[in-house]
C-alpha cells in the first residue's frame, strides 16, 4: 500500500521513538510490533523495516512474525471498516457471498484496504448476532440479514456519506477563500 503524504516522517519518527523506549533484543520483536501498531493503526513495510534494522535482524524475520499473528494487521484500518461474520449461522446462510458481494463493490479483497484508504473489508468470526444472519459490521454498527442487494444499499450510504463530507469541505474551503 502506497504512504500518504506525511506519512513516512510520521512511521520514521514513531518506529524511532519506541525503539528508543524499548529494549531490542530479538524477543522483544512482539512488544515491539504491538507499540508501533497501536500507535500507527497498521504496521507498514517500512515500520517493519526499521525495526529489523533495530534489532539488527532480517527484514523477513519481522514481516513472517507479522503475517504469522492474525493480531498485526498489514493494511491500514479503511475510513469505513466493514467486518463479514463468518461465523457457523451466517456461513450456513450465505455469509460467503455477502463478503464476495462488498468485495466486488469495494474493488478489493478480504483484507485489504483500498487505495483511497476510504474503505477496508474483514471477516471475522461470530459476533454474537447469529438471529441477524448473515451480519456485517459496518463502522461499529451491526447490519443484518446482509444479502447482496443490502450490501449495495449499505455501500451507496457510504459513498453519499463521502460525497457530502466532500461537499462540505469544499464550501468550507470557499467560505475561508472569500473571508
Ligand atoms: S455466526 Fe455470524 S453472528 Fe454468529
Amino acid at each position: 500500500m502506497q504512504l500518504i503524504e506525511g506519512e513516512k516522517d510520521q512511521i520514521l519518527a514513531i518506529v524511532g521513538e519506541v525503539l528508543k523506549n524499548s529494549p531490542k533484543q530479538r524477543e522483544d520483536l512482539i512488544p515491539l510490533l504491538q507499540k508501533v501498531q497501536a500507535k500507527l493503526g497498521y504496521l507498514p513495510a517500512l515500520a517493519m523495516e526499521k525495526i529489523a534494522d533495530g534489532l539488527n535482524i532480517p527484514a523477513a524475520d519481522v514481516y513472517g512474525l507479522a503475517t504469522f499473528y492474525n493480531q498485526f494487521r498489514l493494511n491500514p484500518p479503511g475510513k469505513h471498516q466493514v467486518k463479514v461474520c463468518l461465523g457457523t449461522a451466517c456461513y450456513m446462510v450465505g455469509g460467503d457471498i455477502t463478503l464476495e458481494s462488498f468485495e466486488r463493490r469495494m474493488e478489493i479483497k478480504e483484507g485489504e484496504t483500498s487505495p483511497d484508504r476510504l474503505y477496508s473489508l474483514e471477516r471475522v468470526a461470530c459476533v454474537g448476532c447469529c438471529t441477524m444472519a448473515p451480519v456485517a459490521v459496518v463502522d461499529e454498527e451491526v447490519e443484518g440479514k446482509v444479502t447482496p442487494t443490502r450490501v449495495d444499499g449499505i455501500m451507496l450510504a457510504l459513498q453519499d456519506e463521502e460525497k457530502k463530507n466532500e461537499k462540505e469541505l469544499k464550501s468550507n474551503q470557499e467560505e475561508g477563500e472569500d473571508a
